[in-house]
């Protein structure tokens, strides 16, 4: 799903307070499209700027401590320039939508891999006190920090690395919440993929990522629920008109996400069963 990209401008007292500047813009502004909502994001050379929300400085501490710890598929955090917005890394490569590559197994390993580094960086982070979150979707449980928005659409592909862009709705998760995400989008988890290409894909993730055979089931478990709770913020922005959900959903992705959980309903058996009997 496409996410509102920004909230309000955020408060120059927090940039001040973890005081990293990266001075001037010099090179020109070129806009970045193809996200769904995002507004205002542009790259300068190497760097992209986000307008910042109130979450901005905490997703930069957590960026930076990704970034500390070696951790290569997030960009760089460079802090924050003279109008208040995040400067992370412009990131070499292409976002492929639909998801297209040469073998799609593998590529499913490596996106769980992907996602268990991550994980197990972010197990290691500890967050300030007074960080704040962009919280869209409550999680079913807050064990650690994750990235919540793990999809093809927020994926840079190059041929050294894998980098997750957008990190705005990073906040307090579980493991196997943002993996269930992520199997949604990069199967893509639809009516129009086969039940068996399916699991076939869902165990190749869960191979990627080293899930245990409890993990596997829990993981299965969580599919439908993680898709129908972004049914649900669609529908509620619909029901109370709140933005850009109501546009998003007058756009028809509210049907896609309803039918797509369905699907997950429907071939609950054999998706369990490919996940359990691949390793
Ligand atoms: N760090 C980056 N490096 C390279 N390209 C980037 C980076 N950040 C954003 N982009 C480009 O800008 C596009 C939109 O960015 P982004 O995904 O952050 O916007 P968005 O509106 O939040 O998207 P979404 O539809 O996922 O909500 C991306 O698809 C990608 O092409
Ligand atoms: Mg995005």
């Amino acid at each position: 799903m496409r996410r509102p990209a920004f909230g309000p401008a955020s408060d120059a007292a927090q940039h001040r307070r973890i005081a990293v500047s990266v001075g001037a813009v010099t090179d020109r502004e070129v806009p970045l499209l193809g996200g769904y909502v995002s507004l205002g994001l542009v790259r300068v050379g190497d760097t992209v700027r986000r307008p910042s929300g109130p979450w901005s400085p905490s997703v930069h501490h957590f960026l930076s401590h990704l970034n500390s710890v070696g951790y290569e598929g997030a960009p760089k955090s460079f802090g924050f320039d003279e109008q208040g917005r995040h400067v992370v890394e412009y990131v070499q490569g292409d976002v492929s939508l639909p998801f297209q590559v040469p073998d799609l197994n593998s590529a499913m390993r490596r996106v769980g891999k992907l996602l268990r580094d991550l994980h197990d960086a972010s197990a290691e982070y500890v967050p300030p006190d007074d960080a704040v979150w962009n919280i869209v979707i409550p999680a079913d449980r807050c064990d650690l920090i994750v990235h919540h928005d793990a999809a093809p659409w927020n994926l840079v592909l190059n041929a050294d690395r894998w980098v997750l862009i957008d990190w705005d709705t990073t906040a307090p998760g579980s493991r196997l919440w943002d993996l269930a995400y992520a199997a949604h989008g990069f199967i893509p988890l639809a009516p129009n993929t086969s039940p068996s290409a399916a699991g076939r894909l869902l165990a190749a993730i869960a191979d990627g990522y080293g899930l245990t055979d409890e993990q596997r089931a829990e993981l299965s478990a969580l599919l439908a629920p993680r898709i129908w709770s972004m049914y649900r913020l669609l529908a509620d922005g619909h029901s109370n008109s709140v933005e850009p959900w109501a546009r998003l959903w007058s756009e028809g992705h509210g049907e896609a996400w309803r039918s797509d959980a369905e699907y997950v309903e429907q071939h609950h058996r054999p998706l369990l069963a490919a996940i359990l009997n691949s390793v």
